[in-house]
């Protein structure tokens, strides 16, 4: 085992520590800085908590460089003529504890191919997260299939199990978690009722690599589980993908669907191409830079995990700001990105997009997130086209509109306060700076406001 790991034992002490720290009452922490308590706000012309940067990302090393070079002087620069991306995905299935992986171009051609070979069609129906990238419901769209929302737990920012099944209806074939930010989702329970009425699982874990839940990897729990490797992701190759899955035919038939219908393992040659298909193959440029970013992996995935629940045991008891929680039976977060809600009513109504802004210049990057995505222009856009008007009656689509509505998400998308997974790869002390200067806002709320 690499040193850097940290043993079981450590994990479940730090965790502990983390949640029984949560449950202690929400009092201001006694360790706030006086200076920063009276300090003025950068925005309003103080001096920032922070002028130091923050790790930047990505990051790679000379093997990488060498092993991009090598496979430049191949001229192998395809799978079909390369070893690398099998390799990879050897690996990568390894590494998740799954029978097989496929790679694949991006993380949206592996939702696509998931969803065709899964037998997602014209007409059926889809529940998903709303509380996602756009690629996870876009891909159902593109596969003449209808997104239907199913409202987000404003805690566990992920889909609430409470608010499928009032969506389920005769044409639902598959619910379609996201285990966003890298928080997992409340799988067991979204197994059960999948299994209740005879419905697929394909979990959208694009943002989850090496997260967990009952100890078992993200990515493992439905029917098949996909990833992305784009540039901001915590194993990054520019672009890429991947599906794991542990049905041998399953993955024969997404292998060869990726790769233009070609016969494959258990698709066998008929006359010609035996199946339909498309080209969604991985380079294996992008092969040999996961391959050298699969070295750093646990150890950072490890460091943003003690980062995090130190970042959490910090701000947790300041009013108005509330830490993500787990779902039940999520033993672990990829932490792609550290949420917390903001509640303004205890920050003077100081609107959270001034609190973002002061949080900046005070050196702290952060985002307020997602938008309500179930109410983007794409949808109208999906819905007044001419295939979905013959796919589905005009009953369905006026009954879609009315129901489209996820208040707790519309709620969560107003609170939300992310940091980006590089700055939990800093020190204990960057953490402290994070603390410190939302304290500094929360002790000068009266002047932001
Ligand atoms: C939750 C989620 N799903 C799907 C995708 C799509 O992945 P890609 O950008 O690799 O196509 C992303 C990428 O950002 C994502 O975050």
């Amino acid at each position: 085992m690499n040193k850097n790991n940290l043993t079981r034992r450590q994990f479940i002490a730090a965790a502990s520590a983390g949640s029984l720290a949560a449950a202690a009452s929400r009092t201001i922490p006694a360790y706030a800085n006086p200076s920063n308590k009276a300090g003025k706000p950068a925005i309003l012309g103080g001096q920032p908590v922070r002028t130091k940067g923050w790790p930047s990302w990505p990051v790679w090393d000379r093997d990488a460089e060498e092993s991009i070079l090598s496979v430049l002087r191949s001229g192998n620069w395809y799978r079909g003529r390369g070893t690398k991306v099998s390799e990879f995905e050897k690996k990568y299935a390894k590494l998740m504890g799954a029978k097989r992986c496929l790679a694949t171009a991006s993380g949206t051609t592996a939702l696509l191919v998931a969803l065709h070979i899964l037998g997602v069609d014209a007409g059926d129906e889809v529940l998903v997260a709303p509380y996602t990238f756009i690629a996870t419901y876009n891909v159902v769209f593109l596969t003449k299939a209808l997104p239907v929302f199913v409202d987000t737990d404003q805690e566990t920012f992920t889909m609430n199990p409470d608010k499928i099944e009032e969506r389920i209806n005769e044409r639902t074939k598959a619910i379609l978690p996201v285990h966003i930010l890298g928080l997992p989702a409340d799988m067991d329970r979204i197994n059960a009722i999948a299994k209740k009425h005879n419905l697929l699982v394909i979990e959208d874990a694009c943002q989850a690599w090496l997260a967990e839940y009952r100890n078992k990897k993200c990515g493992t729990l439905g029917d098949l589980g996909c990833f992305s490797f784009q540039n901001s992701k915590n194993i990054p190759a520019g672009e890429g993908g991947a599906i794991i899955g542990n049905d041998e035919e399953l993955m024969d038939r997404c292998y060869s669907f990726h790769n233009c219908g070609r016969p494959y393992g258990s698709v066998k040659r008929t006359s010609g191409y035996p199946v339909r298909g498309s080209n969604r193959r991985m380079q294996e440029f992008q092969a040999v830079i996961l391959m050298s970013q699969m070295k750093r992996i646990q150890k950072d995935a490890d460091t943003r995990l003690l980062n995090a629940l130190y970042l959490t045991s910090r701000i947790k008891d300041i009013p108005g700001i509330i830490p993500y929680k787990l779902a039940d039976g999520a033993t672990r977060s990829a932490y792609h990105l550290y949420p917390f809600r903001y509640k303004k009513e205890h920050f003077s109504n100081v609107p959270r997009n001034r609190f973002l802004a002061a949080l900046r210049a005070e050196g702290i990057p952060c985002s307020g997130g997602y938008g309500p995505q179930n109410k983007d222009g794409l949808v109208e856009d999906a819905l007044n086209s001419e295939g979905f008007k013959r796919l589905y009656s005009s009953r369905r689509l006026k009954r879609y509109r009315e129901e489209n509505h996820c208040p707790d998400n519309d709620q969560l998308c107003k609170e939300a306060v992310w940091f980006s997974q590089s700055m939990l790869l800093g020190t204990k002390r960057d953490m402290e700076t994070i603390a410190d200067a939302i304290l500094k806002l929360y002790e000068n709320r009266d002047k932001l406001a």
